[in-house]
């Protein structure tokens, strides 16, 4: 890990071994992120997906890249095919993929390359309660998660879902990245507070970058 990545100065923050937030990591590039979410929610559209339960999620969602991750009431799985539209979900972007890449990289995770990205919105009120991201089938690459838009609150719990979770604010531009021995940590994101963020009006954006297969 580079030394000067948690000098005083930076609003980096250690979560555990393998994971950390780093503040601001994506704010010059938010406006492209942004502006490239909405173009290609015009192909593949947000949509509350239901839980295996039966539930509608707060959060809606769609993915790019060559897998996305559905859930209905048939379970979760990594699709190849949008089931909204019946054909693949636009492709990961250059520029998704450099900041992916370039966010692991600074925790020592070299090479990574996810082939799925999830695009979550938040209104306020939206919440989405603790879980692992477990349906990859490659647990060694890291999770990679980019902020945008109103500010969150993250929930960072341990390995069982009984750990009481910690809580951290994010904010636009952070992004935070777990592998290694954090990978399987249970996390989620407090309801949404009301607000109205300069780049995204009363919403929050998140990109979750994995490597799927
Ligand atoms: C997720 O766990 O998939 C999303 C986390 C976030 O919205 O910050
Ligand atoms: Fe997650």
């Amino acid at each position: 890990m580079l030394p000067d990545l948690f000098s005083d100065e930076s609003r980096n923050e250690v979560l555990g071994p393998g994971a950390a937030i780093l503040g601001g990591f994506a704010l010059d590039v938010t406006d492209d992120l942004i502006a490239q979410v909405r173009a290609m929610s015009a192909f593949s559209s947000f949509r509350n997906m239901e839980t295996r339960g039966g539930k509608r999620m707060s959060v809606a969602m769609f993915n790019c890249g060559s897998l996305g991750w559905v859930s209905d009431r048939s379970g979760y799985r990594y699709d190849a095919i949008d089931p909204e539209t019946g054909t693949p979900w636009p492709a990961l972007s250059p520029l998704f993929l450099d900041l992916a890449a370039r966010a692991a990289d600074a925790l020592g995770y070299d090479d990574f390359v996810p082939d799925a990205c999830l695009v979550n919105r938040y209104i306020p009120g939206s919440r989405l309660s603790l879980h692992q991201d477990m349906d990859e089938q490659d647990h060694g690459a890291p999770i990679v998660s980019v902020s945008l838009g109103l500010p969150a609150t993250f929930l960072w719990g341990g390995l069982e879902r009984s750990i009481r979770p910690s809580r951290y604010r994010l904010v636009h531009g952070d992004v935070v990245v777990w592998g290694g021995p954090s990978r399987m940590i249970f996390h989620g994101v407090d309801e949404l507070k009301n607000g109205d963020h300069p780049a995204t009006g009363a919403l929050r954006y998140n990109l979750t970058f994995r490597k799927a297969r």
